[in-house]
């Protein structure tokens, strides 16, 4: 099967990995440096050029795969819906748009926590009123990982607020906001593959967001991650019970789903709350996924996708780590140009490099994540750092504390 999976980091190199490991024939759109022994890569500059190639070579594509939200919420999945597994533009504002999330939610009693929407300044420094330290504000538009802020002043909040709404505080994004009331417990990753008829969990995962050790420093795409992490049966219970409600909801509305879902879940004395729906696979969490069972993934996505329903579940008899090596600078403003060398004969998924002259050089903030798979925890995170110890670049950083629950 002709494989096509749009984006270029390290999740798209793993998903690319797990269907050449099953013999497909994987082409990245426009995948990087590193994804070149994987598949083919195919130029592509935008989104829109992305689109422009779908059309034009439809008939050269059995499956698409678009990595992350940005192709999923401009319609890809509207072009060949039968061959994409990915919902359509409208059911991805599940993700696109915080105020429709938080609204569904409340709508069809999925746990989150309790919020307002705010549509102008004058409506914020009003509703803030309603809240207690520490604020949290989410962005209404999508925001590439950065748009919740949370901070414990209120005149800060109010400023932070105002500023994101006029598009003054991240790029290109500004309009409505969601505060949220504060929600204290630990995060959790939960992905299911939704097929026409029926769905089926992932293995679950562990990310960690902020960018230094003890999670300290600024938030990011994610610095890590680790898989499975095994949870109690009334908590699944309750991640079952918020896909189904979501499953309906989304009915109800006239809309189908096919693709991934993912819950970004803060668990709160056991009982799973949502901070946020994303209608794609996790990164850094699909890195440690698929390597447990990459057939396994490949059967469900083929069986979702073709027959309404996946027809396994991934095995979890091993464990896994990803560490990810970032640029110095990341996330705020990571360097780059610098030559990568990577010693190691490890699994290495890559993200943010490029050709340049022949050589592989740093092209964005994550770079490489380096990937143990092993009998238990500790097997897995030892041979994760050392693969990232064999990876090699001017001012390369990573976490040194990854998955070190169990010491
Ligand atoms: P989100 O993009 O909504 O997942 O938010 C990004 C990160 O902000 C989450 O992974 C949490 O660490 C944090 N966060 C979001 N909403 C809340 C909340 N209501 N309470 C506490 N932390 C939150
Ligand atoms: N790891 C969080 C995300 O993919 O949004």
């Amino acid at each position: 099967m002709r494989v096509w999976i749009l984006g270029s980091g390290g999740r798209e190199h793993a998903i690319g990995w797990a269907f050449r490991k099953c013999g497909h024939d994987v082409f990245f759109v426009p995948g990087n440096a590193g994804t070149e022994a994987t598949g083919i890569n195919i130029p592509c500059e935008t989104v829109e050029e992305a689109k422009r190639l779908i059309k034009e070579r439809s008939l050269e594509i059995d499956l698409l795969i678009p990595g992350s939200e940005d192709y999923i919420a401009k319609g890809v999945a509207d072009i060949l819906e039968d061959k994409t597994f990915a919902p359509k533009s409208r059911p991805a504002l599940l993700e696109a748009s915080k105020i429709f999330a938080k609204k569904f939610m409340k709508r069809y009693g999925i746990r989150t926590a309790r919020f307002e929407t705010v549509e102008s300044e004058g409506e914020l420094e009003e509703k803030i009123k309603r809240f207690s330290p520490p604020y949290v504000l989410k962005a209404d538009p999508l925001a590439g990982g950065k748009g919740v802020i949370i901070v414990n002043d209120k005149m800060e909040a109010i400023e932070k607020g105002k500023a994101l709404m006029r598009g003054e505080l991240i790029k290109g994004v500004k309009g409505g906001l969601v505060l949220d009331d504060y929600l204290k417990g630990e995060e959790l990753s939960a992905i299911a593959v939704i097929g026409e008829k029926d769905f089926e969990l992932l293995p679950f995962a562990r990310d960690y967001k902020r960018a230094y050790d003890n999670d300290q420093g600024p938030n990011t795409g994610g610095m890590g991650s680790w898989a499975p992490v095994k949870i109690a049966e009334k908590t699944l219970e309750g991640i079952e019970d918020i896909l189904e409600r979501t499953l309906d909801g989304l009915r109800k509305e006239g809309l189908s789903y096919k693709g991934f879902l993912y819950l970004g879940l803060m668990m709160v004395e056991g009982e799973p709350y949502v901070l946020e729906y994303n209608v794609r696979l996790g990164d850094p969490e699909t890195e440690a996924i698929l390597p447990l069972d990459p057939e396994g993934f490949v059967e469900m996505v083929l069986s979702a996708s073709f027959e309404g329903r996946p027809s396994v579940k991934m095995r979890e008899e091993s464990f896994v780590v990803d560490v990810v090596i970032a640029s110095s600078g990341y996330p705020m403003d990571p360097k780059k140009g610098m030559e990568v060398r990577v010693e190691g004969d490890g699994l290495y998924f890559f993200a943010g490099v490029s050709r340049k002259d022949g050589k592989m050089v740093v092209s964005g903030g994550r770079v490489v994540h380096a990937v143990g798979i092993g009998r238990n925890l500790k097997e897995a995170r030892e041979k994760a750092y050392e693969g990232a110890s064999k990876v090699h670049f001017e001012g390369a950083f990573y976490r040194r504390d990854i998955a070190n629950v169990y010491l």
